[in-house]
């Protein structure tokens, strides 16, 4: 099973009341991108694509947050997630080098168990002289609670290498390789339920589906929702509809 919303998922999460997830992944807005708050605040095409101003992906919500916006935002958004999942449920979140110190404040804020930082290697990035190469992107991995040590889940890696997307597969600015979602959900136990509050083009509902999981996600962009509606060929649901069935 496979759902995707169109809305906030602050609000969506405030009025979800379906069954507990078994896992929150996800990939939020970084609101990064940039050494100074004039860089953070350009748009997105500008700060994270190399084609800028022709860029042909819609510019995305919620990456023109300073510091403390950001981590009040992941906070809440984390805290609201955890009260839908079971005990023992797996958080994963991704975010980049500028981000991780209040990510992992974030997490705690929210309850969850910080058990540790995954690195994603994109084993290329733009080359500058005399610096090191930012090829990495993390996320940091959390429980709620106790993991018990039994559960029917392999080994994983800390390390995982994948390529950028390119070329007609392409479908959102900072979209995830597929085979890194994949890899990432086998965190979350056989056939459970994942959840993704940020979905952008739906890279972690498609890897959940390939996977053997059912997934929610939400996207707050309508035409980024509608792009990930398409290439996940399922209906699109709309907040709205939410408030309107419980009123
Ligand atoms: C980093 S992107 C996710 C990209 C995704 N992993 C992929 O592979 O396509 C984050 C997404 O979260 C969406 N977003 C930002 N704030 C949101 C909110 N409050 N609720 C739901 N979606 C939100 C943005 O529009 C953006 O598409």
């Amino acid at each position: 099973m496979l759902e995707l919303y169109q809305g906030n998922c602050r609000e969506f999460l405030t009025h979800y009341n379906g069954p507990k997830f078994d896992a929150v992944i996800t990939d939020p807005p970084y609101s990064s991108g940039g050494a100074t708050l004039s860089e953070r605040a350009a748009s997105t095409a500008e700060k994270y694509t190399s084609t800028k101003r022709c860029c042909p992906f819609p510019d995305f919500a919620g990456d023109q947050m300073d510091a403390r916006s950001w981590l009040h935002m992941m906070a809440d958004v984390l805290s609201s997630a955890r009260v839908h999942c079971h005990d023992g449920a797996v958080l994963v979140a991704f975010c980049d080098w500028r981000q991780l110190p209040l990510l992992a404040d974030a997490v705690q804020w929210a309850g969850w168990m910080w058990r540790g930082t995954i690195v994603w290697d994109k084993m290329s990035s733009r080359p500058q002289r005399g610096r090191f190469r930012q090829q990495a992107e993390f996320a940091i991995w959390a429980s709620n609670g106790k993991l018990p040590i039994d559960r029917p889940v392999p080994v994983l890696p800390g390390v995982f290498q994948a390529g950028n997307v390119q070329g007609v597969k392409r479908l959102h600015q900072t979209q995830k390789p597929l085979e890194l979602m994949r890899s990432i959900c086998r965190i979350c136990v056989p056939g459970g339920r994942i959840l993704d509050p940020f979905a952008g083009s739906g890279t972690t509902l498609a890897a959940a589906e390939l996977e053997g999981y059912d997934s929610i996600g939400v996207e707050l962009s309508p035409d980024i929702a509608k792009t990930a509606s398409e290439r996940l060929q399922t209906d699109l649901r709309y907040i709205q509809e939410v408030h309107y069935e419980e009123t």
